[in-house]
């Protein structure tokens, strides 16, 4: 019986040693299969005389059932295992924080375009379009700048090859030539979008935009162009106390013309590095629009007058968030652009 005992013992610790189901099984079958130990020992019995067996039967048996029993207390530890190792290479920190979308944002000059627009439209201005890829005549001709006016020059030109006459516009004012070609008086318009001049250096890109002003109807004055356009500043900055000048200038298509400059936003006009120590910046041109635009689109310039103005919304954002080179609006740098979210 003593051997018996041990065998119990060593198929206990054989079964406790392993620790691969597969494996398991075959310790099994050395204990419990066809030709196994216990199962030759059992053949054995009918050896025996029958009072012998009868004890021999129940002795083996018994000896069997706890190895069955550890067996299985064995099986049963490996599935625990194997399942608490699925469990943690599955496991879920469901209190991690989210990953997310990255949300997007407006381009900051898109932004001032919108606030422009915004501001615009709570004085009654309608906002008008025009194309990219203009002509001759609605960029230079209409606007009252004659074959080789000297004006043409001003503007360094993108012209389109093997397209005769046409051209990137230089400015946004043919969008005016456009919208009176279409509308009666009284109009009431701004026209942003893109434009294209060869230049380029940290205040001068290729491509920029500009926001074109127009009004036009019988008694519109110099005067109206001071307060709207002073009016519209001091709304864009937040700033009551913002002031405007008008200096003399020259546009072909405006008679008489003006440079419009404001107090320096940064300095209240006392003089800083941004407005090179004058306390102004220069923000737009304008003028009265001039008899010969009007003519041009059809409009009677006895009955009607107006005024436009050109304005540079690209240093407007610079100036109103602070950045000193007008390229990083273009290089598409989401560094840059992820701080105006
Ligand atoms: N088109 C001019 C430019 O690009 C800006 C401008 C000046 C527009 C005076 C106007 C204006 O409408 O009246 O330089």
């Amino acid at each position: 019986m003593t051997d018996l005992e041990q065998l119990v013992a060593q198929a206990t610790a054989e079964f406790a040693g392993i620790a691969d189901a597969a494996a398991l099984e075959q310790a099994k079958a050395r204990y419990l299969g066809k030709s196994g130990t216990v199962t030759e020992l059992l053949k054995g019995l009918g050896r025996l005389a029958p009072e012998e067996r009868k004890l021999a039967g129940a002795t083996i048996n018994g000896a069997k059932e706890r190895i069955e029993t550890a067996l299985s207390t064995r099986r049963e530890a490996l599935r625990q295992a194997a399942l608490e190792a699925q469990l943690r290479a599955e496991a879920l920190d469901v209190t991690l924080p989210g990953r997310g979308l990255p949300t997007g944002g407006l381009h900051p000059v898109t932004r001032t375009l919108e606030r422009i627009e915004a501001l615009f439209r709570s004085i009654g201005f309608d906002v008008a379009d025009g194309p990219e890829i203009e002509d001759d005549f609605h960029n230079f001709t209409a606007l009252n700048t004659p074959e080789n006016h000297p004006a043409r020059s001003m503007h360094d030109t993108f012209y389109l090859e093997n397209a005769p006459g046409l051209l990137l516009r230089t400015h946004t004012s043919p969008i005016q030539v456009r919208y009176m070609e279409t509308h009666k008086p009284p109009i009431r318009i701004i026209a942003p979008g893109r434009v294209y001049r060869v230049d380029s250096d940290a205040t001068h890109s290729p491509m920029f935009h500009q926001v074109e002003g127009l009004w036009i109807d019988e008694d519109v004055s110099f005067a109206d162009l001071k307060g709207v356009f002073t009016d519209f500043l001091r709304n864009f900055f937040e700033k009551p106390e913002l002031r405007t000048r008008f200096r003399p200038s020259f546009f072909p298509f405006t008679e008489p013309s003006a440079e419009i400059d404001m107090s320096c936003v940064f300095c209240d006009g006392n003089g800083c590095r941004v407005c090179s120590h004058t306390g102004w910046l220069e923000i737009a041109g304008s003028g009265m629009v001039h008899p010969n635009v009007l003519k041009a689109v059809g409009i009677d310039s006895e009955k009607y007058i107006g005024f436009a103005f050109g304005m540079g919304p690209d240093r407007l954002t610079m100036l109103r968030y602070g950045v000193n080179d007008l390229r990083l609006f273009f290089d598409g740098d989401l560094r840059f652009l992820s701080q105006f979210k």
